[in-house]
């Protein structure tokens, strides 16, 4: 395990770092493709929001890698309706209109949150510190984060075959629905959180 990496609280000027991560751990995701403004705004925002819950790596003082938790589903429109928003949805219908079909299929095909889980909307890793045990340690730190709280399980989804497996082995995570969309298999799970 390396030592120079610690797991703390987000705090609001990590809102950039996070923006940036997302872009380059997650570019198949549609939210980059609104722009980076509109990424930003979304995290500053979730950042803002006591629903939401974060659990990030630092390497003096950076963010490399965090999980962010949510209690709902995050209202893109809500939190970042705006005028660069609007301009980035225009531009990904007019020059990436798989994005918006990838989305949609996920919205329909949506699990509903129990109301005492947790989702993991995004758990995202800086590329050079990827393979590191740095996704681990956030996902184990998970029950520590929710100690107070009354969420019992933690669900979410991922097209990640490899994530998928490790859900599997290491939190005996179930497979509660898959579905396949834009040539991509996704796998919805759900595990007990052990406290
Ligand atoms: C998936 C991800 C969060 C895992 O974090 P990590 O720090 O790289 O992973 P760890 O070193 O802690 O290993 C945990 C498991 O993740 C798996 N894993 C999945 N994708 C990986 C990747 N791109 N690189 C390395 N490990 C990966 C490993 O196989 C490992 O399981 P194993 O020990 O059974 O082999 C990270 O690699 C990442 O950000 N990938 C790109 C974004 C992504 O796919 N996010 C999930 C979308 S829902």
């Amino acid at each position: 395990m390396r030592s120079d990496i610690k797991i703390c609280e987000v705090k609001l000027i990590d809102f950039n770092n996070l923006a940036s991560i997302h872009r380059t751990a997650l570019p198949e995701d549609v939210l980059p493709s609104f722009g980076p403004k509109v990424l930003e705004n979304f995290y500053k925002k979730t950042i803002e929001l006591k629903s939401n819950r974060f659990i990030v790596a630092k390497k003096q003082d950076k963010v490399i890698g965090f999980i962010l938790l949510s209690k709902e589903s995050i209202r893109l429109f809500e939190i970042i309706f705006s005028y660069s928003f609007l301009c980035g949805f225009f531009r990904v219908i007019l020059f990436k209109p798989s994005k918006i079909l990838v989305a949609f299929s996920q919205i329909i095909n949506k699990v509903p949150l129990g109301i005492d889980a947790m989702e993991i909307t995004y758990i995202a890793i800086m590329p050079e510190y990827q393979g590191l045990g740095v996704g681990g340690r956030l996902l184990n730190h998970i029950p520590s984060t929710l100690k107070y709280s009354n969420i019992k399980f933690i669900e979410t989804k991922t097209s990640n075959e490899k994530l998928f497996n490790y859900y599997v082995k290491s939190f005996n995570a179930k497979l509660v629905h898959q579905f396949t969309s834009w040539n991509n298999k996704y796998y919805a799970v759900k595990w007990v959180l052990e406290n």
